[in-house]
């Protein structure tokens, strides 16, 4: 019956613009309107990453709930945890709409939102209200016509060091121009050194280190990734999160919309965020915690983000068309696979098909 339902809504959601049918979305989650269809506590599926505890391994990716309205709904749907953002230390308004579109034949959404957000703030007087135990993570970035960009990141720990369990400095959005520049290896260091002083200086006031996270593009050369890895183990970084949106526009069928300016994501971008994550696990050693994001749409997609190097995974696109019952079902999904497996831990597949995913060519 819920199943029917949710079936229904969404449906009745498509025949809005997509960025009206978000809004939507985000009213019905903060009016405690959508079912809970969260699974029942596994602990095989428990995982201590970066010295946080998460219930499951699926998360809300960064971009749904940019402004931190809905971060406990997200929760209580199912997700292990969520991560609010990108926020900027300034509101801005994002680019010129139309600026999100479906893809329906694709399971894919492309945008060019270009970092809409209501600010620090606004962000921050909301986290204040939630419960210090909900594992929310703050995806931090730079405005548009930020002078001094990495200096924006820096103001984004020093605000939300209180609020987030964990950090990610977005460096990977193809819509602020210039922003994936700092990817470079020179910026990178100045970046990667100018905010682990800051949570280390928040770290030092408060005896409460944050773990800082790295979002990295899937669009990058074999002699970027070399350069990242470097970087991110050279400054002893927390982990990365891999993968943003491409530019690449590969392998789709809708090609009516396939032509739109902006980040791809959802289904078709599956394969080559995978690649990247088995190429960044091969290049970071088993130690350094990885979050898998990119075309997650069922438990077997999540299990194979795993199975190629991920300790965790995050999902966005897909939930436009599978509906808010999706978490509960990959979580279940990854209970059943444990079951069939004889596993003690979903964490024994990690890695165990690392050799197919780096070496495949996409
Ligand atoms: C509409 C939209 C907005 C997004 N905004 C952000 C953002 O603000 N910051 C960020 O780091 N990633 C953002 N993302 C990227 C997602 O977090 C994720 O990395 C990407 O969509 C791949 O996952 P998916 O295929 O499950 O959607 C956005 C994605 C979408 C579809």
């Amino acid at each position: 019956m819920i199943g029917r339902l949710e079936h229904l809504a969404r449906r009745g959601l498509f025949l809005f613009d997509p960025e009206v049918a978000h809004g939507l979305s985000i009213k019905a989650l903060k009016s405690g309107l959508v079912p809970s269809c969260a699974a029942p506590a596994d602990p095989r599926l428990g995982q201590t990453v970066a010295g946080l505890v998460f219930p499951n391994p699926v998360g809300m990716a960064a971009g749904y709930d940019k402004n931190a309205e809905v971060p406990e709904a997200l929760l209580k749907i199912g997700f292990g945890f969520t991560e609010i953002g990108t926020v900027t230390p300034r509101p801005q308004p994002g680019n010129a709409k139309p600026r999100l579109f479906r893809l329906v034949e694709d399971e894919a959404v492309i945008n060019r939102l270009g970092f809409n957000n209501e600010g620090h703030g606004a962000a921050l007087a909301r986290l204040k209200a939630c419960s210090r135990e909900a594992l929310i993570g703050v995806n931090i970035g730079a405005n548009k016509d930020s002078a001094d960009r990495i200096a924006d990141y820096v103001t984004g720990i020093h605000t939300f060091h209180s609020v987030a369990r964990y950090f990610t400095a977005n460096i990977s959005s193809p819509n602020t121009p210039g922003l994936r520049d700092l990817q470079a290896r020179e910026s990178l260091s100045a970046l990667l050194s100018a905010v682990l002083a800051a949570r280390d200086d928040e770290a030092r006031k408060s005896g409460r280190k944050v773990p800082v996270f790295l979002k990295i593009a899937p669009d990058l050369t074999e002699e970027g990734m070399d350069d990242i890895a470097a970087e991110v183990l050279a400054h002893g970084l927390d982990g990365l999160i891999v993968s943003n949106t491409t530019l690449s526009r590969e392998g789709l069928r809708d090609r009516r919309q396939a032509d739109e300016a902006g980040g791809l994501s959802g289904k078709p971008l599956f394969e080559k965020s995978t690649v990247v994550l088995a190429r960044m696990r091969r290049r970071v050693g088993p130690h350094l915690p990885i979050i898998g994001v990119g075309g997650v749409c069922s438990a077997e997609t999540a299990a194979e983000k795993i199975r190629a190097g991920a300790d965790l995974v995050q999902l966005y696109s897909c939930m436009v068309y599978e509906g808010p019952g999706l978490p509960g079902r990959i979580v279940r999904g990854l209970s059943a696979l444990c079951e069939r497996e004889k596993l003690a831990s979903i964490r024994d597949i990690r890695d165990s098909r690392l050799d197919y995913w780096s070496g495949r060519n996409v």
